[in-house]
């Protein structure tokens, strides 16, 4: 496998340095709006990184399983990547042209398009500006535009992103309810997630489905027929569901039905993260329009939407901005699209992914704290419950305070883990794709001491 195994990082910094690491978060902290999220739980200023390494200021060595939340799907400095940025300065290729085109660019097309999904390979392509939300903009809009219907369905625990429109289309209410009106006829309905079921029954997937067709298909239910419903094949920020075959089959059929739009949201699953290329295409999705960005960029900012050909009914300049495809960006990108197939690293994601879920349930097995494991691939999550706590379906109530105390434990024992879900109780394990099976176990190791030591802890 042609993976910077053995890469080392240089000897540690100098300690004798301009700002020490403790002086550099606190200029962030006065200086950054406190908007600033992940420095207040993963306290740490980084200075290098090599393949699933990232060392701090102090020179000390994390295993990074959050990745630049999924956009490194092959770590940090992969040789590729380097190579591809290095070859694309050293060639004098211009760095940011709008739309124009370049070979660059042409062949991050080429690239993507011969990995696609079969039925979107004769489909068009649109950059857009370079973030996961413009992407999932650009999605509802050509929805809108092609079926001249306004109306999306989208579901509960969904993230879709941080621009006005794509948080009405998120499920997290407390990021929304300071803002007011957002986005107009949006319906949010219950995904089928089997731990915690909304419905608390037996049969989640069967009611959430059905409810998907008597949403989109009954004349009584007060939902105008929607120009789109978008859904994530696996919800991410959510708290790691996967979405069931029997569910993705529902949805495309409710859909065609009523001829709305379904957009696959894969910024976070797309490329192998799931052990699958595209985890829409694992569950039969076919959507028509596939929403990809985080690691088709190969770390750097890049984002587009790729749909069926017929749906493209747009004036020229209908989605616009000034990066839609930065040069270095196409670069990296196209260099990773081609390692993560020719390197078999979709396989090798399934593989270890199997071994973290494995090892994370042999160590749940002995603790009643871990309520579920669940993921597919590299797109894994423990839930922390409280064990003395239970619904009214005797599930125990999600534990965030403890989902913390184990995301800062691991953090002392050289693990960085990004928690999700509601109350923030799912830790979440999003590691490059190049992750080895000793790290893998390093990881699961970390898990279960950072549980040990928490235990008997004070609130
Ligand atoms: C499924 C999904 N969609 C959209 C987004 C938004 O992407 P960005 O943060 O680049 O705007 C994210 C980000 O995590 C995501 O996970």
């Amino acid at each position: 496998m042609a993976y910077p195994e053995g890469v080392k990082l240089a000897e540690p910094p100098p300690t004798e340095t301009a700002e020490t690491h403790d002086e550099l978060l606190e200029r962030q902290r006065l200086r950054e709006s406190s908007a600033r999220s992940y420095p207040r739980r993963l306290p740490v200023a980084l200075v290098d990184a090599r393949g699933c390494t990232v060392r701090d200021r102090q020179g000390n060595a994390y295993l990074d399983c959050l990745a630049g939340a999924g956009a490194l799907a092959l770590g940090h400095h992969h040789p590729v990547v380097v190579q591809a940025i290095r070859d694309a300065l050293d060639a004098g290729a211009p760095l940011s042209t709008l739309d124009l085109p370049t070979p660059i660019r042409d062949r991050f097309v080429t690239q993507l398009f011969d990995v696609l999904p079969e039925h979107l390979r004769d489909g068009r392509i649109l950059f857009c500006g370079p973030s996961g939300a413009d992407a999932v903009e650009a999605a509802i809009k050509l929805a809108r535009t092609a079926t001249g219907r306004s109306g999306v369905l989208a579901f509960g625990g969904a993230y879709h992103g941080m621009t006005q429109g794509t948080l009405a289309l998120t499920g997290r209410r407390s990021v929304k309810e300071p803002l007011g009106s957002l986005l107009p006829d949006v319906h949010h309905l219950p995904f089928p997630t089997m731990y915690r079921s909304p419905f608390g029954l037996e049969d989640a997937r069967g009611a959430a489905a059905r409810l998907v067709e008597w949403a989109l298909t009954d004349d009584l239910s007060g939902i105008p027929a929607p120009a789109a419903v978008i859904a994530e094949p696996v919800q991410g920020e959510g708290g790691v569901h996967p979405m069931p075959a029997a569910f993705a089959d529902a949805v495309r059929r409710a859909t065609r039905a009523a001829e709305a739009v379904l957009i696959a949201d894969e910024v976070q699953t797309g490329l192998g993260r799931t052990g699958e290329l595209w985890a829409s295409q694992a569950v039969d999705m076919e959507p028509d329009v596939l929403v990809l960005s985080k690691a088709i960029g190969g770390g750097l900012p890049l984002a587009v939407i790729v749909h069926r050909g017929t749906l493209d009914g747009w004036q020229p300049g209908a989605h616009a901005g000034t990066f839609r495809g930065s040069t270095l960006a196409l670069a990296a990108g196209a260099a990773t699209i081609k390692e993560v197939v020719s390197a078999g690293l979709v396989e090798h994601a399934r593989d270890v992914g199997r071994r973290l879920t494995d090892g994370l349930l042999a160590v749940a097995a002995g603790d009643p704290r871990v309520g579920d494991v669940r993921g597919r691939g590299l797109m894994t999550g423990a839930e922390l419950v409280d064990p003395s706590v239970v619904d009214a379906d005797g599930v125990p109530v999600p534990d965030g305070w403890l989902a913390g105390r184990i995301q800062r434990e691991m953090l002392r024992r050289g693990v960085i883990v990004e928690v999700g879900g509601t109350h923030d109780a799912v830790v979440r394990f999003l590691p490059p794709l190049v992750i080895t099976a000793a790290e893998v176990d390093r990881v699961v190791d970390a898990f279960g001491a950072a549980l040990r030591a928490s235990r008997d802890e004070p609130r």
